[in-house]
């Protein structure tokens, strides 16, 4: 989407404040001992009471509201029977269209106790998307944001996987300009006035390439291995970007 309008701007952020009361309320009920399952329907629940509809199912007939991805899994993980522990580290990704607009958010983080090193991916795939929020402003190349994330990757040692891309949202939840959130100088396309993007790195140890489960829609890295993943929705402006899920 270009929004250029007020009445747009506005309702993209609708759409970010329904996506990101969904999260926040499933990211309090993502205690040990629930479902994934469960941890949907808390989702389900807050999108509908927004008047939401889960992007995923509406775009993809996925089955579930959200997608909710534990451990090694990295996105699009199936709400199931799956029952969160203490230790674990999950995905939620939350995606809604209201009222024709389309806004994406997800966050990794650990119930309970965390190790340092999974504490250490999560922040750090955080930091990077809010680096790259700060160098974005219309004018620029699109480059500015995959340039900010892999200085962080690189200097946390982490690998940028190469085939979940970010990408333009807004009149459907998947637009142009689709991209990987990393360092690429033969990127030629620019962030123009109104653009509506997600900036969204996954940053694992060592893998840079997601595989298909058997199941046909989640998306994981080898176990052993740590997958985390950050996403917010940002309206480009000739002053820096507007942040709509946060
Ligand atoms: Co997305
Ligand atoms: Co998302």
């Amino acid at each position: 989407m270009n929004a250029k309008s007020q009445a747009q701007v506005q309702g993209m952020k609708a759409a970010g404040r329904a996506v990101r009361a969904a999260f926040d309320a499933m990211f309090s009920a993502c205690q040990p001992g629930i479902t994934t399952q469960a941890l949907d329907q808390v989702g389900a629940a807050e999108l509908a009471r927004h008047g939401a509809r889960s992007a995923p199912q509406l775009y993809y007939d996925f089955p579930g509201a959200t997608c909710i991805s534990v451990n090694h899994q990295a996105a699009h993980g199936i709400p199931g029977d799956l029952v969160v522990r203490d230790g674990d580290m999950v995905n939620i990704d939350v995606s809604a269209n209201l009222g024709g607009f389309v806004a994406d958010m997800g966050q990794s983080f650990v119930v309970g106790e965390a190790n340092s090193e999974q504490q250490r991916i999560c922040t750090a795939v955080q930091e990077a998307v809010e680096a790259a929020i700060a160098k974005v402003r219309s004018g620029r190349s699109l480059n500015v944001i995959g340039k900010a994330v892999q200085a962080v990757a690189d200097r946390e040692g982490y690998t940028i996987v190469e085939n979940l891309g970010s990408h333009g949202v807004g009149d459907s939840i998947h637009e142009e300009p689709s991209y990987v959130p990393l360092d690429n100088p033969q990127e030629t396309r620019s962030l123009i006035r109104g653009m509506v993007l997600t900036i969204e790195p996954f940053f694992s140890t060592g893998v840079q390439w997601v595989h298909e489960e058997e199941d046909g829609w989640t998306l994981s890295v080898p176990e052993g291995h740590l997958v985390a993943q950050f996403e917010h929705t940002i309206i480009v402006t000739d002053r820096g970007a507007m942040v709509v899920t946060q």
